[in-house]
């Protein structure tokens, strides 16, 4: 030490070789020692940074001998130098590693099976039911609807059952307390029909799909809650050649170009005259043959006057249909009960993607 310092309250040390060589051995040591950037870092404040014994070795330049300044500047000079390497060597050496060890924990396995969460289906009941009303829909027909607890008049009386008529008792109806209030669970379709009529600017033509209910048990051919869909046109001109004719485009639509219908003679209070619909089915399973399919008829002028329509003028004819049966002789569904239990492999039959 040649001269004292004021600043500095450590001892001052000496720019010599060993003191350089002691300074940058110690921060190659702390630097190869680092195992992480962090830990580098701390090295790095410690070894080149203000307090460091390099930079104290710096300081004391200022009272070195002017002949001597030369050499020691460039002795401490090359001790950063090498101070500085060392970390970059390092310091590369770490960032590699933990760029590694972060991919790695980011790894993904591009084969791994796809976690799909099933979304669920359509019910083949609910596909059949909109590719009936999309035939009506593409002959300019529109969709009504009506509720599924029902008062007795539209579900009866409207439609020309009398109170005692024993058509009213062909059905199985369910009545809802109290029995003053003159509600069913709709046992048909057919008094959306009234309604139609009642709410809508004539001419009409609509079809009014929905839920109907009966107190039949659930057997094969039987379930206490199916679906029906009702036709109703009216209008001035309408005869039973409209009516067959609308029938034919319909089931040809749904069973193919070589479906046909027939109409033979029956009974229903709201048509007059009435028909049951046989249409011949191509592609049924044990060979082409006549099927009955639902009834239909010319409305019966005691129904349109109940609406307020005068017969007089207007005609019209109507039609219904279940679903299910259609579902079971469109795509040979033997047993009912599959399709109302709700399991998605039933679905899936159907080229339904789950
Ligand atoms: N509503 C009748 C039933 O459920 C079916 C029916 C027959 C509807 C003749 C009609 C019709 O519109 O004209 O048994």
């Amino acid at each position: 030490m040649s001269e004292p310092t004021e600043s500095t309250p450590e001892a001052t040390p000496e720019i010599s070789e060993a003191t350089v060589d002691a300074a940058v051995d110690a921060a190659t040591a702390a630097i190869e020692g680092a195992a992480d950037s962090a830990a580098l870092r701390a090295v790095r404040a410690a070894h080149t940074g203000e307090h460091s014994p390099l930079a104290r070795l710096n300081a004391t330049l200022r009272t070195v001998a002017p002949e001597n300044k030369a050499a020691s500047g460039k002795l401490v000079g090359q001790g950063r130098a090498r101070v500085n390497q060392a970390f970059a060597a390092r310091e590369a050496e770490v960032l590699a590693a933990e760029a590694s060890a972060q991919l790695e924990a980011e790894r993904v396995d591009v084969t791994a099976a796809a976690d799909r969460h099933p979304m669920g289906a359509r019910h083949p009941l609910s596909l059949l039911q909109d590719a009936v009303s999309d035939v009506f829909i593409g002959m300019g027909w529109e969709i009504a609807e009506g509720p599924e607890v029902e008062s007795e008049w539209f579900n009866f009386d409207a439609l020309n059952f009398d109170a005692d008529h024993p058509a009213r008792a062909m059905q199985d109806t369910f009545f809802i307390d109290p029995p003053e209030a003159h509600l069913v669970m709709r046992t048909h379709t057919s008094p959306v029909q009234v309604r139609a009529m009642l709410e809508r600017d004539l001419p009409i033509y609509v079809l009014a799909p929905g839920r109907v209910f009966r107190t039949d048990e659930l057997d094969a051919t039987h379930t206490p809650v199916f679906m029906q869909f009702e036709g109703l046109a009216v209008d001035k001109g309408l005869t039973m050649a409209h009516l067959r004719g609308t029938l034919e485009h319909f089931v040809q639509a749904i069973f193919g170009e070589g479906a046909r219908v027939r109409l033979r003679p029956s009974y229903f209070p709201f048509t007059e005259p009435s028909a049951e619909l046989d249409f011949w089915h191509p592609t049924f399973k044990d060979g082409p043959r006549w099927i009955e399919w639902g009834g239909c008829g010319m409305i019966n002028p005691n129904v349109l006057r109940s609406a307020g329509i005068d017969p007089e003028v207007y005609s019209g004819f109507a039609f219904g249909m279940g679903v299910e049966r259609g579902l079971m002789l469109r795509n040979d569904v033997q047993d009912m009960r599959d399709m109302v239990e709700g399991d998605v492999r039933f679905s899936q039959q159907f080229g339904m993607v789950v």
